[in-house]
């Protein structure tokens, strides 16, 4: 299974012969360097409704009739944009031809940005994705949680991505707790850089986190990791 890292929470799995894409935010994306016009994507999986998680993805699910899973509410407004929508809700999981998809708890806001002003969007979300026999965990825009603790028992987490930036979600030093709490065999830090408000010194990450056992995997833009 490869990763590939698009930069801010956007992640191009492929598995299993799929394509799956997680959070496209390639427009409008100051670090983003893949076109959501030539973007694959057989599958895509979305943690929220917030801008800069939605992203490319009504324009890139039309382009290439890709299936959007996510939370029910936000399922339904995407439907509403002419989408394909797989929805599930917060403990749900189910089994695609491309992995099997979880949605877990994520502490954040998901209201969905119109020009009529933002609209509910239902719970944000993280994502549990397994196909060929390895785990992934997307961990969507969210606050340190306890229940960290119950996911890291209840699954064998090969790669966690977490965001760091701070300001909007966790920062650094509760995602290296997150990272612990979770049992990740590797973390790759997600949600920082993209602008000067969620900066962060991604390498003194990497090593606070070498200090309780666990390898970080920055990715630059465009780069994978190959689990
Ligand atoms: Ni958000
Ligand atoms: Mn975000």
């Amino acid at each position: 299974m490869k990763i590939t890292y698009l930069g801010h929470s956007a992640v191009l799995v492929e598995a299993s012969s799929h394509n799956i894409l997680f959070d496209p935010f390639l427009t409008g994306n100051p670090v983003a360097t893949a076109k959501a016009s030539e973007v694959p994507a057989d599958a895509i999986l979305l943690t929220h409704g917030h801008g800069d998680h939605i992203g490319d993805t009504v324009d890139i699910a039309k382009r290439t009739g890709a299936t959007v899973v996510t939370v029910f509410e936000l399922a339904a407004w995407l439907a509403n944009q002419g989408v394909r929508t797989h929805g599930l809700h917060l403990g749900g999981a189910h089994e695609f031809e491309f992995g099997r998809v979880k949605l877990t708890l994520a502490f954040h806001g998901s209201g969905i940005e119109t020009p009529d002003g933002i609209i509910y969007g239902g719970n944000p979300a993280g994502i549990l994705f397994q196909a060929e026999g390895k785990t992934i965990y997307h961990a969507g825009d969210t606050a340190l949680f306890g229940d960290m603790k119950i996911i890291g028992e209840l699954n064998d987490i090969d790669v966690a991505l977490l965001p760091i930036g701070d300001n909007f979600t966790m920062g650094p030093d509760d995602a290296v707790l997150a990272a612990k709490w979770l049992r990740a065999k590797k973390v790759i830090p997600i949600h920082y850089n993209t602008f000067g408000l969620i900066a962060q010194d991604v390498n003194a990450y990497v090593h606070a986190l070498e200090g309780v056992g666990i390898t970080g995997v920055p990715l630059g833009i465009g780069e994978s990791l190959t689990i």
